[in-house]
């Protein structure tokens, strides 16, 4: 998704742009420009492609100025190209304009823009606003942004810089985040931390409809009506180092393996010292609230989704209450039975994701309890959810969700635990034996990271094929879900993944000798009918890489390859299934030759419809 930077201070901001804009490389993008306020004129530069063609563009002139912003743009009105790149000017080159988001009424007012003489030199919804602020400038920089807000609808971080005005950048929000960073002498602005933690660690995070007043020696954060608003500094604790690689070739790569370490985090302070029971200061539910609920929905989008998925199975388990699992764009417009008995959970790494936040929101209006997983402190979705639990993974910088994943299904664990006790729908002996092999899981996905070799070997066996099958049943369904997802997001290979029992109604016609089939065969209570479905599949003489409990001997029987996950609850066991299934997509990736951070088409974090 786009990114934004801004920098205003004694130094040549140029160099601030640049470097803020690929620490935010990682959110996806399809060209990128700066602009920079050089005194007589303002020096812009764009260029469709990676960073590098717009660092190619600016050798041996770089621009002097001390005031600029910059940004990276995924396309959504007006394909990739250098004349819809951002920043934007209106028709003189006094105003200058980087924007994230959808500006939805853009084609009349450019209409109307057009017919009063202005010229349009790209396709996007952005130029509109650097044309409005043109027409109605009358020499208060402020005023005119206000107004200009005034006449826009849709959502927007928007950055704005005038010739007129060197000493200022003013900036406003609306559902697209943006934060100001604030320095000795200097102030930066970002559309996300990773672009500043370098620089200062003190931040004020933009509300929506709030402006802040960006100079040299001060921030000030206006509202709408021109009020001043008190914010409070926000202290990010993030190391720089953990938005870094650490050593490994990929992003991805590392995030797999930081698991271990993000599910310990995930539980830390959350289970009680005794082991008997779940901690979650951040609810103060009780059996009453609870027995008031009647139906519980999951609504999220991709890997998110997967994730509620099977935390349908942990709460339907262990709180008998019946969950739904919504897509969040299908969600939202099919006028979902929803009222004050409800509880909406939305799950979201980012917690910027468009359609679940709009999610969200429309579960508000209709009166229902919201609860929010999330990993970004202060994301959007965090501050419109009644309720946040936030899953303390770290940065997830890979488009591939890994960590985030696994710290979700965590929470939905321990939520569920935590709703069972509340609810009085667990014994205690019970709920210590879970939470006990609960804290063993950490341990046991590094024993399962270890074993590493048989799944690049596999990886580079069957790399070059165009069609992989994943089956399962009950979690083991789930989890072949997330498998196939990461095979397709990173590989580009064409994956599905069937529950076993479908197979017989369809994709068996497409299962012929040496097509791969990834089988997940974990779940006790239906192994026995899994053990068929992948005899089906073998008796067709497809390749069968199993993937089973240790201490199962039945299944060797059947198959060559088969991987074995350490013996846990089988509730839990998709935290140890997903992990060879994250190493194979990403070795097949690797095989393919395929950028693995950045798959084409594809964006960390989606803050469009
Ligand atoms: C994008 C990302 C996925 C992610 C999904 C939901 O598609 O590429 O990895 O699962 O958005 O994102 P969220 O931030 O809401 O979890």
């Amino acid at each position: 998704m786009c990114g934004i930077v801004g920098y205003i201070g004694g130094k040549r901001a140029v160099d601030f742009l640049l470097d803020g804009l690929t620490k935010l490389e990682y959110r996806g993008y399809d060209s990128a420009g700066v602009a920079v306020n050089c005194g007589d004129n303002i020096f812009i530069e764009k260029s469709v492609g990676r960073l590098d063609s717009l660092k190619e563009k600016l050798k041996n002139r770089l621009p002097a100025g001390t005031v600029g912003i910059g940004h990276t743009r995924w396309a959504t009105h007006g394909r990739p190209s250098d004349l819809n790149a951002h920043p934007h000017t209106d028709c003189h080159g006094n105003f200058v304009v980087v924007h994230n988001g959808i500006i939805e009424n853009f084609m009349p007012l450019k209409e109307e823009l057009i017919a009063r003489g202005h010229k349009f030199i790209s396709e996007t919804d952005t130029e509109v606003v650097a044309h409005l602020l043109e027409e109605v400038y009358t020499g208060d920089f402020v005023s005119a942004v206000r107004e200009v807000l005034n006449k826009i609808e849709g959502s927007y971080s928007l950055v704005f810089m005038s010739k007129m005005h060197p000493d200022v950048l003013l900036c406003a929000k609306q559902e697209n985040p943006l934060v100001v960073g604030l320095g000795k002498g200097e102030n930066f602005i970002a559309s996300d931390i990773p672009a500043i933690i370098s620089y200062t660690r003190d931040t004020f995070i933009l509300n929506d409809g709030e402006i802040a007043i960006v100079k040299k020696d001060s921030v000030q954060v206006i509202n709408r009506q021109g009020g001043l608003v008190d914010k409070k500094i926000f202290h990010v604790s993030w190391n720089a180092e953990a938005a870094e690689k650490g050593g490994y070739e990929h992003f991805m790569l590392k995030e797999i393996n930081e698991q271990p370490k993000a599910v310990r985090d995930t539980m830390s302070k959350r289970i009680a010292k005794d082991g008997a029971s779940i901690i979650l200061d951040e609810l103060n539910w009780d059996k009453n609230f609870l027995d008031g609920i009647n139906k519980i929905y999951i609504v999220a989008c991709g890997t998110a989704y997967h994730a509620g998925l099977v935390g349908k199975f942990y709460i339907e388990k262990l709180v008998r209450k019946l969950v739904e699992v919504d897509l969040a764009s299908e969600y939202r417009y099919r006028d979902p039975i929803v009222d004050d008995k409800t509880l909406v959970i939305v799950i979201s790494q980012s917690g910027e994701t468009s359609d679940t936040l709009a999610a969200l929101k429309e579960s508000k209006r209709l009166g229902a309890k919201t609860l929010a997983i999330t990993n970004v402190v202060g994301s959007s979705i965090a501050r419109e959810a009644e309720n946040v639990i936030h899953t303390w993974a770290g940065p997830e910088i890979a488009v591939a969700s890994t960590k985030a994943y696994t710290t979700q299904l965590i929470l939905m664990f321990m939520l569920a635990l935590y709703m069972a006790q509340t609810a009085e729908t667990i014994s205690g002996d019970e709920l210590k034996r879970l939470i006990n092999l609960l804290k063993k899981i950490p341990a046991q996905i590094s024993e399962t990271l270890s074993d590493v070799e048989p799944i690049k070997t596999f990886a580079r066996q069957y790399g070059f094929n165009e069609d992989v099958f994943y089956i399962g049943r009950s979690l083991d369904y789930c989890v072949a879900l997330e498998g196939a997802l990461k095979l397709k997001e990173i590989s580009y290979i064409h994956a599905e993944a069937y529950a076993s029992g479908e197979l017989k109604h369809g994709t068996l016609a497409l299962i012929v000798e040496g097509v791969p089939v990834i089988a997940l065969a974990t779940q006790k209570s239906v192994y026995d009918k899994t053990l068929s479905n992948i005899k089906e599949v073998k008796a067709r003489d497809a390749i069968v890489i199993g993937i089973a409990a240790a201490g199962d001997t039945e299944l060797e029987k059947y198959l060559d390859h088969v991987i074995f996950v350490p013996e846990t609850d089988e509730l839990l066991i998709p935290l140890l299934t997903v992990v060879p299934l994250q190493l194979l997509a990403y070795y097949a990736a690797i095989t393919r030759g395929c950028d693995v951070d950045k798959p084409r088409n594809l964006a960390k974090s989606v803050t469009v419809e």
